[in-house]
């Protein structure tokens, strides 16, 4: 009896335990998060551009989001779904950066817009019934609450043309009389694809027509979505309105990571704040991951050691993507790195330039140029070149002779 009771008293104390570290998972917040979107207390300013991207999604405008990379486009794309209450709008979100052909893009599109305009399981099933008569899709049901279901609908060429394919959002847009803003990210996959001119023209040929959906179309790629979307020639030219994202403020940054120290109960200096966002000069996701790096670093009030063994601390983090980065680089390529690294931003093909820093010659320059762009090593601001990644470029001057 007594063995029992004791048993049970165990019982009860581990369940007890085990119930209070779930709340307090479930409740602690993470002070500064990167690598994913972010929401809620982790997303702070973009007022203007959430305000100007709800306001093209209710009126139907479609919009092309361009920013370099990181800098908050899938998080805004998100927070904006959330925020469209609108009982005659449905948003739809996918992220194609696996689509590796015009069918797999087309599968993608069709099971998302499928789910998420649907509120049940039955409804999706009749929608198939309905607008994809000939397909016999396998469906799944998963243990997980947060989706109870998969299907995988088997579209290919032998049983349905692109167009139909892509007409899908209209029908049920018309259907259930909703407008469908269907947001795509990675988009710039689409440029990928073998035939990519081809399954450009048909997406737009289609979409273009359409009077129940628009489109949001971004992606982390800048110059890919640069080529696809303001280039005369290319088939989305002008598809929609192009809207460039900025880095947040400086001074939205500073209030934001005060006031997450202060929710972990530290504390830093404004001063301390600021050099955290203009060494990695404003690029979000830095910004959160170096801030986090110096809180954790700090005991109570942030120091200047804090701060430098959180710079450290990044660096040691992306050091080993970046040696992989600069192996795969050929020797003008390096060369040509070195330039910027010594404050070189033009005139690249000047003799004095080509001569002293080994670049070979003038048309090897632009050879050079396009293929560090290719890899998101470089971009171009006017006719300026400058390194990407703000971090890699500290670690470049810090570790390449
Ligand atoms: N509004 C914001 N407030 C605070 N942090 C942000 C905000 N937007 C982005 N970030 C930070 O930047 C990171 C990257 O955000 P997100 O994935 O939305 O950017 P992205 O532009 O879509 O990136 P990619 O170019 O890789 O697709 C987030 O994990 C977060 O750390
Ligand atoms: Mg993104």
């Amino acid at each position: 009896m007594v063995h029992k009771i004791v048993v049970h008293k165990l019982v009860y104390q581990y369940f007890f335990v085990y119930i209070c570290t779930q709340i307090k998972e479930a409740t602690m917040e993470k002070a500064f998060v990167y690598g994913m979107s972010v929401e809620g207390e982790n997303f702070t300013d973009r007022v203007k551009e959430t305000k100007r991207l709800k306001m093209d999604f209710e009126n139907g405008i479609n919009v092309i989001l361009v920013s370099p990379r990181r800098i908050g486009k899938s998080s805004i794309v998100r927070k904006v779904m959330k925020e469209i209450t609108h009982p005659k709008i449905k948003t739809v979100f996918m992220d194609i950066y696996d689509c590796k052909s015009e069918y797999d893009f087309y599968n993608r599109f069709a099971s998302e817009v499928l789910k998420q305009t649907a509120t049940k399981s039955e409804q999706v099933i009749e929608n198939i019934k309905k607008f994809l008569v000939r397909l016999t899709p396998k469906i799944a049901f998963t243990p997980e609450p947060m989706s109870e279901y998969s299907f995988s609908l088997g579209i290919t060429p032998q049983n349905y043309k692109p167009e139909e394919i892509l007409q899908l959002p209209e029908l049920i847009g018309k259907a259930q009389d909703v407008h469908i803003v269907v947001c795509i990210d990675e988009f710039q996959q689409v440029g990928e694809m073998p035939d990519s001119l081809t399954i450009q023209k048909r997406l737009r040929g289609v979409w273009q027509h359409q009077r129940n959906v628009s489109y949001c179309l971004f992606g982390s790629k800048k110059h890919l979505m640069t080529k696809l979307f303001q280039h005369r020639k290319m088939p989305f030219f002008q598809f929609g309105e192009m809207m460039y994202l900025d880095k947040i403020p400086t001074t939205d940054w500073v209030t934001f990571i005060c006031s997450r120290f202060e929710s972990q109960g530290k504390q830093i200096s404004e001063d301390l704040a600021q050099r955290i966002c203009e060494t990695v000069e404003g690029n979000s996701s830095y910004v959160q991951q170096l801030a986090w790096n110096v809180l954790a670093e700090t005991e109570k009030t942030t120091t200047e050691e804090d701060f430098n063994r959180g710079v450290d601390a990044l660096l040691a983090q992306c050091s080993a993507l970046f040696e992989e980065q600069v192996k795969g680089l050929t020797g003008y390529q390096m060369n040509f790195l070195r330039a910027l690294n010594d404050g070189v931003t033009s005139d690249f093909g000047s003799k004095a330039i080509l001569e002293n820093y080994n670049l070979g010659s003038k048309s090897n320059v632009s050879r050079i140029k396009t293929a560090l762009q290719d890899k998101e090593m470089i971009d171009f601001d006017n006719d300026k070149v400058y390194i990407e990644d703000p971090v890699f470029k500290i670690w470049f001057k810090r570790n390449v002779k």
